[in-house]
């Protein structure tokens, strides 16, 4: 495993086993991402114009791929951005808990995965960009 750092967000190098019938990649909790993986969720069928995301999370962190195809996240830790364009299936984009997340420019067809460290938990999500610039102040 390969990690690149920013602040804000960082990249995860998967194990990728070639052969002539293809490629596999597999990913471990604790051992490639850096927690236990609680929950998967992939996103498909998504409108190429459609915006997700648009929140944070209290305690969640997550590992995002593009399975298939292309998509942008920006990330924002209240502090500064940065945009990452997922579109290598062996590439995985972690975000801590804390951080704002956007994601835009799906291509057709995209399929995004996201392994996450807890079970869904809608009080969890910070919402809303300014109760998430509240929350971070009281940390
Ligand atoms: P949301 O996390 O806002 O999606 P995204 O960040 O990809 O735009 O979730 C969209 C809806 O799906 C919302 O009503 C919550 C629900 N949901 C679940 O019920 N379980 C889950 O594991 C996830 C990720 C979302």
């Amino acid at each position: 495993m390969r990690t690149s750092e920013t602040n804000l967000a960082h990249l995860i190098d998967l194990p990728v086993i070639s052969d002539p019938r293809g490629d596999l990649t597999f990913v471990e909790g604790e051992r490639h991402v850096p927690f236990r993986i609680a929950r998967v969720y992939y996103l498909y069928n998504v409108p190429v114009d459609a915006e997700r995301g648009g929140h944070a999370h209290y305690e969640l962190e997550q590992v995002i791929f593009a399975l298939s195809g292309s998509f942008r996240i920006t990330v924002d830790d209240g502090r500064g951005r940065a945009a990452y364009w997922l579109r290598d299936p062996r590439k995985g984009l972690y975000i801590r808990n804390m951080i704002w997340r956007e994601m835009d420019s799906f291509s057709q067809g995209a399929v995004c995965m996201v392994l996450a460290s807890h079970p869904y938990d809608e009080g969890d999500y910070l919402r809303d960009y300014k109760s998430f610039m509240t929350a971070l102040k009281a940390l």
